[in-house]
């Protein structure tokens, strides 16, 4: 019996889940396994009336679970930041959830922006570090509001983080048994504490692993590659802005927001999947918005709980359906609703 937590959040979060608790429903009789839901309103309304985000006694609640799905966090009507750090930010450091793995993993070459680019081509995993980095919230004003003002906001990178997530991302090189060859994406030549740091960490944990072969790529030229040359991937490791900012781009050569998904991972721990495209606002409510990514998320979170089979399942399905039924992965041009395209997956099993 699997204790799900579900957190539906903001904007279009509550539709995509939706669809994605019917999948959950039908794979679960189909493959044998059990689960109980509970919700937890940690949206931006709730916010707003009641002024709470996540506290101490949510995420103690939290860690009994044995995973989180997550729809979607950012509200327009709450000044930005708040949620962003107050829940989502808070949430994947309270639980340690150290990685982030974002697959980039193209279906149909019709979704794909990059010339003559086939499925083959765009098959790639991101491993962001997801705990530390800029993202630490360190820094500060000094002189604030005046001509002089410096603002400074700190890189922080432990051997400890660093080494983990380095560590994460060898051994999911290894395990996805593909090309065997793991990418350092960094800034070597700028940013020479940190990525001195991660180059360091990196070749010697490449000796532990001879079957791995490695690659160095500054951060600008592997945004130029993802659209040059994306079949040179296999696995990126990289810091936690770069991350960010590299799987935006990777959500697009995929397909776009409609389908990219990822995982806050906590090996030891409790881990949190979400589809990356936000709360996207302006589809709120109109029964439009692509609910893949979700789906996608799911199969994600089923797959880190152990049913491989229905992971696989679910992934076929989402291929087949990009492939044959959907007009385009973009919201209100699908040819379906958003609750049609979680009908046809489950249809499809
Ligand atoms: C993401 C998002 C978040 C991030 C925001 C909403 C804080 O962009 O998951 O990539 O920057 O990590
Ligand atoms: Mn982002």
């Amino acid at each position: 019996m699997y204790k799900i937590a579900v957190i539906p959040g903001d904007g279009t979060g509550p539709e995509v889940v939706n669809e994605g608790l019917k999948v959950l429903k039908a794979v679960s009789k189909k493959y044998g396994f059990e689960y109980e839901l509970k919700n937890f309103d940690f949206s931006g309304k709730r916010y707003l009336a009641t002024g709470k985000l996540v506290d101490e006694g949510d995420i103690a609640e939290l860690k009994k679970y044995d995973a989180i799905y997550l729809g979607a966090v950012g509200d327009p009507d709450v000044k930005p930041g708040i949620i962003e750090t107050g829940v989502l930010l808070k949430l994947r450091f309270a639980l340690d959830q150290y990685i982030n793995l974002r697959p980039v993993k193209l279906y149909n070459s019709a979704y794909c922006p990059l010339k003559d680019k086939k499925p083959e081509d765009i098959d790639f995993v991101v491993v962001r570090e997801n705990s530390e980095g800029l993202y630490k919230g360190l820094g500060e004003f000094k002189d604030k509001g005046t001509k002089d003002e410096v603002a400074i906001q700190i890189s922080y990178n432990t051997r400890k983080g660093v080494e983990r997530c380095l560590r994460y991302a060898f051994d999911y090189t290894r395990k996805r048994n593909k090309k065997k060859k793991l990418t350092l994406c960094g800034k070597t030549n700028v940013l020479t504490y940190a990525w001195d740091l991660w180059q360091r960490t990196f070749n010697e944990l490449a000796k532990e692993y001879p079957d791995v072969t490695t690659d160095y790529a500054h951060v600008d030229a592997t945004t130029m590659w993802f659209v040059k040359n994306p079949e040179w991937f296999d696995v990126i490791v990289t810091d936690n802005i770069f991350g960010d900012i590299i799987t935006d781009l990777g959500a697009m050569i995929q397909g776009g927001m409609g389908i990219a998904a990822g995982g806050n991972i906590n090996p030891q721990g409790v881990s949190m999947f979400e589809p990356i495209g936000g709360s996207a606002p302006k589809y709120t409510g109109k029964n439009v918005i692509n609910p893949l990514a979700a789906i996608c998320a799911l199969g994600m979170m089923l797959d880190n709980l152990g049913e491989e089979k229905a992971a696989a399942e679910i992934e076929r399905v989402v291929i087949g359906i990009v492939n044959k039924d959907l007009k385009s992965l973009a919201a209100g041009k699908m040819g379906y609703s958003t609750s049609e395209v979680g009908d046809l997956v489950v249809k499809n099993l």
